[in-house]
């Protein structure tokens, strides 16, 4: 039988390299897209690294790929603060990585994800349905991220593609938080673990045909966050 074939962006790192993983031990050829990999990162049938707002590289290398099962929308970037504080450049980098190129992956992708009747999955965050002080832009732009799939769903389920947003809570392990003066508490109970986010994307993708999941929230049993001491 042909493998399945999944492109996943943010492979590099954090939640994209778990599910990439994940989708390999599933029996996934795995395109994995993100700048720098790790180099034990040997599951990937390919390592595609490019920056994910070069929409003429990115359109390209994908157009490579003949067959798509599965688009996962890993890649994300964040900067915190009071939004009087996000700097011009700041905020276009989130709203280019993390809702730019999720839709016009998504877009340039549906032709092939009707041929296997396939799978978007979406990582947004927990941000998507609250309202964020501090991360008000960021948030923002994971709302929108989630509003998208739902829409999108309705458009494509008829063709049999399947539309899933995903919604971690924070999560330990990532270089998300690497521009914040936070971080998830170590807490025991306190985070995720990029694993967390990637089974529950593992029995997503082994719903029965016919059946959906569509949008799905995976939280730490307690809340809180630390912040991070000034050197
Ligand atoms: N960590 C959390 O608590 C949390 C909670 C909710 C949702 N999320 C979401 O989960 C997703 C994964 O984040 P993470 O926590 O795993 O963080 P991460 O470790 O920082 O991973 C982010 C990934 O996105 C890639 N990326 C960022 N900008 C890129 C660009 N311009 N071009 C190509 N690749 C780019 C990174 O690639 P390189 O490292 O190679 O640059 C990396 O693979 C994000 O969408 C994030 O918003 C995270």
């Amino acid at each position: 039988m042909e493998l399945k074939t999944a492109i996943v962006t943010g492979a590099s790192s954090g939640i994209g390299l778990a599910i990439s993983k994940m989708l390999s031990s599933e029996g996934y050829k795995v395109y994995g897209i993100g700048r720098i990999f790790p180099e034990d990162a040997d599951f990937f049938e390919k390592r595609i690294s490019l920056d994910i707002r070069d929409t003429d590289i990115l359109l390209k290398k994908i157009s490579e790929i003949k067959k798509v099962d599965l688009l996962v929308n890993a890649a994300g970037s964040a900067y915190y603060g009071l939004a009087e504080f996000n700097t011009a450049d700041q905020i276009k980098e989130m709203c280019r990585t993390d809702l730019e190129a999720p839709m016009i992956l998504t877009s340039a992708l549906i032709p092939k994800l009707k041929d296997t009747k396939g799978m978007v999955i979406n990582i947004a965050s927990v941000t998507s349905t609250r309202i964020n002080t501090h991360g008000a832009a960021y948030g923002a732009l994971k709302a929108g991220l989630r509003s998208y799939g739902r829409s999108l769903y309705e458009e494509v389920r008829k063709t049999g593609i399947r539309v899933v947003t995903v919604c971690p809570d924070l999560t330990l392990g990532t270089k998300l938080y690497r521009n914040a003066d936070f971080t998830p508490s170590e807490d025991e109970g306190c985070y995720l673990l990029p694993e967390d986010t990637s089974e529950c994307v593992r029995s997503v993708i082994n719903m029965r045909e016919g059946a959906a999941v569509t949008e799905v929230e995976v939280r730490p049993q307690f809340n809180r966050i630390e912040k991070k001491k000034k050197d």
